[in-house]
């Protein structure tokens, strides 16, 4: 059965656009790929966090997971700091990696080049962390959102690079990038998209926010000029808003288009509002029915299968390097 691998950081608010564009694909791949699904908290530490939140956010990214309808029984959950390997893998890629590389990932270019000197150097180092993690579990297949392609790519590369300088080791994965939903946009600036780190709270709606509060940021989401409702490109504030109202009512765009006909702006934001609160309130409801005990159970058995599986690739690849405690060769 062939893999897929995929995860999430434990910050900010988890939003609809990281439901729509990774976490609702993730619940429909699990039934045809053997899946490892990982929640990223060494990632997260490329920027300062607060321990405690930190320490909570990741069990509630686990929860989200299995509320979306990620089986614990089909898939395998764990936190990525539980497996040692991620951390071990990535010192090995670093020393593949070149400088280079690195400095022309849009990412980092965003998230640090312009702090340059106070920037850590984990946050330049991030895509080598997430190739070690695709590469640790042999992946085929690696379903994200559109902003992760070029970590991909990198991962891809660097997979090619050992495989030729060491011997056949690491399957190459290839990215799943949804056709719809790849790039969620902020609802205050459609030129942005959707992000946890966006400092207007208005830009996103959160899986966990309650129903006023996803109204009220409905209401206030930006609009383009035009009045119809249509799925026109030239308007990107709308179109965002009628790729979220799609992607979760699984109507075509000419059912929608017909549904809206002679209706406008505030027609559509108050219906997607109701559909988006119809969505999340049993999410929700599923979230907070996951008790503890249930959830340390699931990750203990997910950090298990992990390194099992984190354990072989790793074993190999010290074997490669000549990096076997002993000097021999284990096998
Ligand atoms: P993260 O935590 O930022 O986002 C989780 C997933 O959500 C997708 N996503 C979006 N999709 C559509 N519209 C948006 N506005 C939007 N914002 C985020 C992301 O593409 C992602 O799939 N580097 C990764 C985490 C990671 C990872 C990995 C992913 C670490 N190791 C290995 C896959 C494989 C990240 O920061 O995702």
């Amino acid at each position: 059965m062939k893999r897929i691998f995929s995860g999430a950081q434990p910050t900010g608010g988890f939003h609809l656009g990281n439901y729509l564009g990774a976490l609702r694909n993730w619940v429909e791949l699990q039934h045809e790929y053997e899946s490892f699904f990982c929640v990223v908290n060494l990632h997260a530490i490329t920027i300062p966090q607060d321990p405690q939140e930190l320490a909570k956010k990741t069990r509630e990214v686990a929860r989200l997971y299995l509320a979306a309808g990620i089986d614990p029984q089909v898939s395998t959950i764990f936190i990525q700091s539980d497996v040692p390997e991620h951390a071990e893998l990535a010192w090995v890629l670093n020393c593949m990696t070149r400088i280079s590389e690195l400095d022309r990932m849009t990412q980092f270019k965003e998230k640090g080049r312009s702090q340059r000197e106070n920037t850590g150097v984990g946050l330049f180092d991030y895509p080598v962390l997430m190739a070690s993690d695709i590469l640790l579990y042999q992946t085929d297949l690696v379903p994200v959102g559109e902003d992760q392609k070029q970590h991909l790519e990198l991962t891809r590369d660097l997979a090619m690079r050992f495989n030729r300088d060491y011997g056949e080791t690491f399957r190459i994965p290839e990215p799943f990038i949804p056709k719809i939903g790849a790039r969620i946009m902020s609802l205050s600036d459609p030129a942005k998209k959707m992000a946890k780190s966006d400092e207007n709270p208005n830009g996103s709606i959160a899986l966990l926010d309650d129903a006023d509060t996803i109204r009220r940021k409905l209401k206030r989401a930006v609009t383009d000029s035009g009045t119809d409702i249509r799925f026109d490109e030239t308007r990107p504030a709308l179109m965002n808003l009628l790729t979220i109202y799609r992607l979760l009512t699984e109507q075509t765009p000419p059912e929608i288009e017909e549904h809206f006909a002679g209706k406008g702006y505030g027609q559509l934001k108050g219906e997607l509002a109701d559909v988006v609160v119809e969505f999340l309130q049993p999410f929700q409801e599923r979230v907070r029915g996951i008790s503890d005990e249930e959830l340390d159970s699931i990750l203990e058995m997910g950090r298990e299968r992990a390194r099992n599986e984190a354990c072989k690739t790793m074993d190999e690849v010290k074997t490669r390097l000549g990096l076997s405690g002993s000097g021999a060769p284990r096998n």
